[in-house]
């Protein structure tokens, strides 16, 4: 029986009106304030005509803050920008699933108006033949202005790069890196908060940011860690929630040495999260070919007393440990997490294929 099942609607007007209540999108403000606070200045975007996009660490304050800038132009002003990509084309090849960074890839590259070229299965391309990356590469070169890779291997990346005159940006490579995923979660903690940008952020006014998940095997929160590491400023705590007695330090350790104050938490986990001000969840490690869960033991609903005026953040995709209970509150930004990447990766997209020119009024 299923005729009761909201799944299964019933073949009546209502059911098939797309033109339903919008659910309120925490976070989907109009991303003024940005604008109003970075001053545009394109020279700081110089660099990233020269670029591979392979890391969340091979950025500077000045150069994500103009990006950011460009992304909240975009976001701003969905309808004005619709030809800077024009004549570009894109290769986007994703030999691991994928539902929000290919689409909003290729959404952000449609959006500039370009042409997309896209890989989504290795056995329809010479890979499956036993074809090289380094080949594959040489290849891309003939076809597209941009390639965007996410390959389970972490070598991927520098395979491919070998042979390769054109930019590519790390879509995700095994359990090393998604730097993409990080811009947009740092664009999302400055809509929320502005005044974090600032060079200079009062002691009473720093967050305290807890993240649930494992550095050491998800390339999402590795990435997360090493953009916070630019911004040391923000910060007044950033605790880990790990129950790994293998937990790798490495990159705590390299956090700490650059003055932040990153702590493997201590207390329970139900208790700290009342003080924090963001909360990252992810328990999702992509390992070869398949995944693995981490951290059933942390769970967010809407039973968890969180902070006044606290954001959860999750790249995305989500299982148990983060209920839907919680995406009609006030701390669901998740969602507009993941729909920022899109004008995150507009910005960057635009700047690594020599466009910049085209939406800048200071260049
Ligand atoms: N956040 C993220 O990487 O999601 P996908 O795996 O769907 O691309």
């Amino acid at each position: 029986m299923v005729a009761e099942d909201k799944q299964f609607p019933q073949n009546d007007a209502d059911d098939i009106n797309v033109n339903r209540e919008v659910p309120e999108v925490y976070g989907d403000s109009h991303p003024k304030e940005l604008l109003r606070i970075i001053v545009e200045d394109g020279e700081h975007l110089l660099p990233l005509e020269n670029q591979h996009i392979l890391s969340a660490d091979q950025f500077d304050q000045q150069t994500l803050l103009q990006l950011f800038r460009l992304a909240a132009k975009y976001e701003s002003n969905p309808e004005r920008f619709s030809t800077p990509l024009q004549g570009k084309i894109l290769i986007s090849a994703f030999y691991e699933p994928s539902t929000r960074t290919r689409l909003s890839f290729e959404s952000a590259w449609h959006r500039l108006g370009g042409d997309i070229m896209s890989i989504t299965d290795r056995s329809t391309t010479g890979i499956a033949k036993g074809e090289s990356l380094a080949d594959v590469g040489e290849m891309f070169n003939n076809y597209a202005d941009c390639v965007v890779l996410r390959d389970t291997r972490e070598e991927s990346l520098s395979e491919m790069m070998s042979s390769l005159r054109i930019p590519i940006i790390n879509a995700g490579n095994g359990i090393d890196e998604h730097p993409t995923q990080a811009m947009a979660d740092l664009y999302t903690i400055f809509k929320w908060r502005p005044s974090l940008i600032k060079k200079s952020v009062p002691k009473d006014k720093k967050i305290k940011v807890g993240i649930i998940g494992v550095p050491g095997k998800m390339r999402t929160v590795k990435s997360l860690l090493k953009i916070f590491s630019i911004f040391p400023q923000m910060f007044s705590e950033i605790q880990i929630f790990e129950n790994n007695q293998d937990a790798d330090d490495t990159l705590i350790n390299e956090m700490q040495k650059k003055g932040l104050n990153v702590i493997r938490a201590k207390s329970s986990f139900k208790k700290s999260v009342a003080d924090l001000d963001v909360i990252y969840i992810n328990a999702i490690a992509w390992v070869g070919d398949s995944f693995e869960t981490y951290g059933s033991e942390f769970k967010l609903d809407r039973s968890v007393q969180f902070k006044k005026n606290a954001i959860i953040l999750h790249p995305l995709a989500r299982g148990e440990e983060l209920s839907s209970d919680l995406d009609n509150t006030p701390y669901n930004w998740y969602f507009s997490q993941a729909r920022g990447a899109v004008f995150v990766r507009m910005a960057l997209l635009t700047c690594l294929v020599h466009r910049k020119g085209r939406v800048l009024d200071v260049i």
